[in-house]
């Protein structure tokens, strides 16, 4: 029997729509080079890839943001690029300019991918998990996630971050059925590797979609949501009741018809999504996001204002405390202790109101 008493995690309530006296929160990218105990971390481990598929490492990285800000979630340290690479394609993060990976452009590319090899590849990313859980405070839940669909596409296709999109729209739109051999491939592979996650101890996950925004409605629906769909309807039939957050960033006006077909639990926000809106939106999902995370690396009196105003507007419904994307790398660490410690003090706050 699950009660309260027996779930004492505020971040699962907020997702399965209850509220508290103040939101959970954590912070996408809240482990990362702006701190310094990650770039130690980082440097023993060589490069980027040996870090993610280093357990311990991994494992370690997910827990330093918890020991220092007490976030009420720890997201798996890993990368949404993970998948391709575990499915045969060549991926390395070059210092300075991101990932780089040997391009799937047509449907002729894609017999260069096997599922054959994804849990073998996969294998250290579900230790990490294994470890993070027998580690993590009893009051903090651990979120799995993956990269949605179509933006993982993006990448395998460009080879790497793109400006406009060019290959993968040619591709998606040139050879929509070569291009869906492609998208069924991954909303397999994702399908299989969050089932594992959720195994070996991850609580809730989130896709994210970040290059969602770059597609018009017609591609959006089919690409973004009906593939998130999927997934989450095949996660949830051998894990019912898994708590999922979709982040289909830059979707704008189509949030809410994702939110409905894909049908998540909660909702990310990006920075671009009104307070108005994102009420609105919270009558029918929970809703996480939304602060900039420009705002976190500036700090001061602009970063309380803003994160003032997400829980007045957002406190009293179902709302998990985040910003609208990553955080940057040259956010100075106490600006997060800052943030922390408003979220904190919320309950006060707002009595004083
Ligand atoms: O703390 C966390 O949020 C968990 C770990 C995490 C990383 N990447 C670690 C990472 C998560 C959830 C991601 C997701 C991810 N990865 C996304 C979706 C979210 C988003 O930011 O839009 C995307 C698009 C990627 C792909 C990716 N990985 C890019 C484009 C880059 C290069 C950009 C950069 O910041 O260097 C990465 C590398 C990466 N992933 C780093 C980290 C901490 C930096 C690598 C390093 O330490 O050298």
């Amino acid at each position: 029997m699950t009660s309260f008493a027996a779930q004492p995690k505020p971040f699962l309530h907020a997702l399965k729509g209850d509220t508290a006296d103040r939101p959970p929160f954590w912070l996408m990218r809240q482990a990362g080079r702006y701190l310094p105990e990650y770039r130690k971390v980082r440097a023993r481990a060589g490069s980027f890839l040996d870090l993610c598929y280093t357990p311990k490492l991994a494992a370690e990285v997910t827990l330093q943001p918890l020991r220092r800000y007490g976030m009420d979630a720890a997201i798996l340290f890993s990368d949404i690029l993970v998948v391709p690479h575990a499915l045969g394609q060549e991926l390395a993060y070059v210092e300075g300019e991101g990932p780089k990976l040997a391009p799937i452009r047509t449907s002729a590319d894609l017999k260069r991918l096997t599922t054959g090899r994804l849990h073998e590849v996969l294998g250290p990313v579900y230790e990490t998990v294994r470890l993070v859980r027998a580690e993590l405070p009893e009051e903090a839940a651990l979120i799995g996630f993956a990269g949605a669909p179509w933006t993982v596409a993006t990448y395998m296709v460009e080879g790497g971050g793109s400006k406009d999109f060019g290959h993968v729209k040619r591709f998606a739109y040139g050879d929509p059925g070569g291009f869906g051999e492609l998208i069924r491939l991954l909303v397999e592979a994702t399908t299989d590797y969050l089932s594992r996650q959720i195994e070996a101890g991850a609580e809730a996950i989130q896709l994210f979609d970040t290059w969602a925004g770059a597609l018009p409605e017609d591609a959006f629906r089919r690409w973004v949501m009906e593939p998130t769909r999927a997934i989450v309807e095949a996660v949830r039939k051998k894990h019912p009741g898994i708590p999922v957050i979709g982040f289909p960033r830059g979707a704008g006006s189509l949030y809410e018809a994702y939110a409905e077909t894909a049908g998540v639990d909660a909702l990310g926000l990006d920075t671009a999504v009104t307070l108005d809106e994102a009420q609105r939106l919270q009558k029918r999902v929970t809703v996480q996001g939304n602060l900039d995370p420009a705002l976190l690396l500036v700090g001061g009196e602009a970063l309380e204002r803003a994160v003032h105003d997400r829980l007045a507007a957002l406190g009293a419904g179902p709302y998990v405390f985040n910003l609208g994307h990553g955080v940057m790398q040259a956010t100075p660490p106490e600006h997060v202790g800052a943030l922390a410690e408003m979220i904190r003090r919320w309950p006060e706050t707002r009595k004083g109101l």
